[in-house]
């Protein structure tokens, strides 16, 4: 697999970054993962606004411009002959001496690929995901994209610990996020979302899937919902750059409407596919 590390495009045994690396010492990092599809990205553009959203946020300085940052996903794709996956893109604030205040240094800019043969043809969309609830206890600033995911990958391992597919976050009784995708609920033609905030991040596919769910003329309310509310309403689903829209058809072992993946999650599904082709 060919990567890009700083400027240089290198066969992944030889990309290196430093082991004082900021990213690699304290999570300073931020990330972007963007979909493939026939070799097309899809988002770029939400996925390189909501970069600069965090960067700026973290008062970290750009590695790119824009452009830049597009003939570099190009480029990769192209090299690696990515046919349906993904691209990874980690923006760190660079090596120095360890020390908590920010060094001022230039930032590491990482990049590489990966195949996903069944991003379509996904074995777990077409059954369905269980999901099981626990406490949200990452940090609250959830609206900026860092590395910190060590409690998501808890959150995952308590899930399959479980015999689950994933976690739903509950925060003051309320469903923040997956551990890595936004929660959506269906009750006849009203879907619901949590509405942004710090709580969350916005989500780049959770955007797309608003837009086609009002043109689909379903009514949207972006507000909290609780477990119960969930599990009791006739859909539930999932969405992320890897995942698209999949449903989700059991929360904490309790069977949601009929107990597999309902019509209204597919057809977004199946627009979303669409207009991403
Ligand atoms: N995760 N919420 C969280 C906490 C996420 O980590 C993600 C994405 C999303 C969905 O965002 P988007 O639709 O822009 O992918 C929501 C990526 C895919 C990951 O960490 O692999």
């Amino acid at each position: 697999r060919i990567v890009y590390v700083n400027g240089a495009y290198v066969p992944e045994e030889e990309a290196k970054v430093s082991v004082f690396d900021r990213g690699f010492l304290m999570a300073d990092a931020v990330y972007e993962v963007t979909s493939v599809l026939d070799g097309k990205l899809i988002d770029f553009e939400g996925h390189t606004a909501r970069l600069r959203r965090s960067l700026s946020e973290l008062e970290m300085p750009s590695p790119a411009t824009d452009e830049e940052l597009l003939a570099i996903h190009r480029e990769l794709v192209a090299r690696n002959g990515i046919h349906d996956g993904l691209v990874y893109l980690q923006v760190s604030r660079g090596a120095a001496d360890r020390d908590f205040a920010y060094p001022d240094v230039p930032p590491t800019l990482v990049l590489f690929t990966q195949e996903k043969p069944q991003l379509v043809d996904s074995p777990l969309a077409a059954r369905g995901m269980s999901v099981i609830s626990i406490p949200d206890q990452r940090w609250k600033r959830r609206d900026i994209k860092t590395t910190q995911l060590l409690y998501p990958s808890m959150g995952k391992m308590m899930a399959k610990a479980a015999g689950a597919d994933d976690a739903w976050m509950v925060e003051e009784g309320v469903v923040t996020e997956g551990t890595s995708n936004n929660a959506y609920i269906v009750t006849g033609n009203t879907l619901v979302t949590r509405q942004l905030g710090p709580e969350i991040l916005s989500g780049i596919t959770r955007t797309a899937v608003l837009r086609l769910a009002q043109e689909a003329q379903l009514r949207v309310e972006e507000r909290p919902f609780t477990i119960e509310e969930a599990q009791s309403a006739d859909e539930a689903f999932i969405t992320s750059a890897t995942t698209f829209v999949t449903p989700v058809v059991k929360i904490d072992g309790q069977g949601i409407g009929a107990g597999r993946p309902g019509p209204i999650t597919q057809r977004l599904r199946e627009l979303y596919i669409e207009e991403g082709r």
